[in-house]
C-alpha cells in the first residue's frame, strides 16, 4: 500500500534522508521512531507530495507520488488523512466548521448531510457537543481529537499522524494512541504514526521502523526490535 524505495533528501547540503526504503501493507499501522530532527516529519511530508525527494520512489495506493502534477497532487491528497504535529486547525472556525470545510470544498453533499457527517465524526472521537467551540476553547487533547476527526472525514484510505502525543500528558497520550489504533482498524486505513513516545508506539503498532542518521536502522515487531543488535536501537529503547 505504501512503498518507499531509495528516498534521499538534502536541504542546503545537509543529508536528512539517505536512501530510505520501507513498506507498509494495506490496513496495517506502522510507527516511525527516531530522535528529534532525524527527518520523521520530512519523510511523512514526502508521502503526500509536500516535499519532493532528490532520488527514489514513493508509491501510495498504486500511485507514484513524484510523477503527479500539482493538480493531480491536490486530488491525490483528498484520500490522504494527515494529522499535523500542530493540528493545523483553523483558529477562526469552530470545531464543526473545521470538519465541514473539506466536505464543503470537495464534495457535493448537502448542508444537512454535512451536518450529519460532522456530528458522526465528532462522536467517533468522543467529542460530541463541541461543534460550536473554537479551537482556543478546547484543551490540547480535545484539539488533537478534532484534528483526527478532520483527517478522516474525507473517507481517507491512508492516515498519517505526525507526533500525535507530543505535548499531551501520559494519560491523554495513551488515550489518543489507542483512539488512533481503533479508528485505523475500524476504517481500514493504512496508517503511519511518527513518534518518540516508545511506550505508546509499541502499544499500537503492527510494525515499527527506527530512523537514525538518515537511514532505517531497524524494523519489525517490538520483540524483533528489542532483539536488534544495532547499538543505536538498544540505546534508544533503553532510554525510554
Ligand atoms: N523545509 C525545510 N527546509 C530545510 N530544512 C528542513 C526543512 N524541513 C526539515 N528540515 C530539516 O530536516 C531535518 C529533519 O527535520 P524533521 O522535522 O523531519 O525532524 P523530526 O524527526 O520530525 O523531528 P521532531 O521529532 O522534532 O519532530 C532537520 O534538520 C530540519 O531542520
Ligand atoms: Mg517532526
Amino acid at each position: 500500500m505504501i512503498t518507499i524505495s531509495g528516498v534521499s533528501k538534502s536541504f542546503n547540503g545537509n543529508l536528512v534522508l539517505d536512501g530510505i526504503s520501507l513498506h507498509v501493507p494495506a490496513g496495517e499501522l506502522a510507527v516511525l521512531m527516531g530522535l528529534s530532527g532525524t527527518g520523521k516529519s520530512v519523510l511523512l511530508q514526502h508521502m503526500i507530495g509536500l516535499i519532493a525527494p532528490d532520488a527514489g520512489s514513493i508509491r501510495v495506493d498504486g500511485t507514484e507520488v513524484i510523477e503527479l502534477s500539482e493538480r493531480q497532487l491536490l486530488l491525490f491528497r483528498r484520500k490522504m488523512g494527515y494529522l499535523f504535529q500542530d493540528n493545523a486547525l483553523y483558529d477562526f472556525m469552530t470545531a464543526g466548521e473545521n470538519l465541514a470545510f473539506p466536505l464543503k470544498e470537495h464534495t457535493q453533499l448537502s448542508a444537512a448531510d454535512i451536518h450529519t457527517k460532522v456530528g458522526r465524526y465528532l462522536k467517533m472521537v468522543d467529542m460530541q457537543g463541541v461543534e460550536n467551540k473554537f479551537p482556543a476553547e478546547l484543551s490540547g487533547g480535545m484539539r488533537k481529537r478534532v484534528a483526527l476527526a478532520r483527517a478522516l472525514i474525507m473517507d481517507a484510505k491512508v492516515l498519517l499522524c505526525d507526533e500525535p502525543t507530543s505535548g499531551l500528558d501520559p494519560i491523554r497520550s495513551r488515550d489518543i494512541s489507542k483512539l488512533i489504533r481503533d479508528l485505523s482498524k475500524k476504517t481500514g486505513c493504512t496508517t503511519i504514526v511518527t513518534t518518540h513516545d516508545m511506550m505508546n508506539a509499541f502499544r499500537i503498532a503492527d510494525r515499527a521502523f527506527v530512523l537514525d542518521k538518515g537511514k532505517i536502522v531497524a524494523q519489525g515487531t517490538e520483540k524483533e526490535l528489542k532483539a536488534s543488535a544495532e547499538l543505536f536501537v538498544q540505546e534508544f529503547l533503553q532510554d525510554q
